[in-house]
């Protein structure tokens, strides 16, 4: 299994810190979440933080893009060293064009779903999709409760992307526990987020380790 930090659970006074930590962790990937405020009810942080991100982590940097027409954004994102450039369904227009175009700049293709949106709209993409992100929450914030109907989709997605002959990963962000992390990857999910059950724990990398073994 992939577990992937999320840094929006860090501190922000001590984010050098904070990365290091997950590089010398038993982590695989970094999840960065970037929110415009339009696209959820939130702002997060945006290109000059990830560029100092960029400059510090010695592992994969997963871009979570919750923002309004991420088109416009691809080849900055792209500069700024991100390995996977997740994009979300319900704020694509044009999706197949947009995928295609992250995968023009070298970067792996994610599409989000948030909680309502049923994995079926996925059917004429998935050969496309790297990366499938279900949320697990209603994006825009850390610290959320988990939604349980998730277990549904991930068997649903996991049916999908095998009926397809797809290679997708399928990717859990939010609430994601020790709780929960178990039967996420039974149910077929490869790569969980972590974002405040990490960061809040006392000792983080110890939690990722549990995380990492489960
Ligand atoms: C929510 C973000 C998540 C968030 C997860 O909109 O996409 O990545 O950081 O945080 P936790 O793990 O605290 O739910
Ligand atoms: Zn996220």
């Amino acid at each position: 299994m992939i577990l992937a930090p999320s840094l929006l659970a860090a501190d922000f006074g001590n984010l050098q810190q904070a990365i290091e930590m997950v590089n010398a962790s038993e982590a695989d990937w970094f999840h960065i979440d970037i929110m415009d405020g339009v696209f959820v009810p939130n702002i997060s942080y945006g290109m000059p933080v990830l560029s100092v991100i960029q400059k510090h982590a010695t592992k994969p940097l997963d871009v979570h893009l919750m923002i309004v027409d991420p088109s416009r954004y691809i080849s900055t994102f792209a500069k700024l060293g991100s390995d996977i450039l997740t994009v979300h369904y319900e704020a694509c227009t044009h999706l197949h064009r947009t995928l295609q175009a992250i995968k023009a700049e070298n970067m792996k293709a994610g599409v989000a779903l948030n909680p309502h949106t049923p994995v079926s709209v996925l059917e004429d993409i998935i050969q496309d999709v790297d990366v499938l992100l279900l949320m697990s929450v209603n994006p825009g914030f850390g610290g959320q409760s988990f939604i349980e109907n998730t277990y549904k989709k991930v068997r649903q997605a996991k049916t999908l992307i095998e009926q397809s002959g797809a290679s997708t990963l399928i990717e859990i962000d939010g609430g994601v526990s020790l709780k929960n992390a178990k039967a996420l990857v039974e149910a077929g999910a490869d790569a969980l987020v972590a974002g405040s059950f990490v960061f809040n724990a006392a000792n983080p990398t110890q939690t990722i380790a549990d995380l990492k073994h489960i």
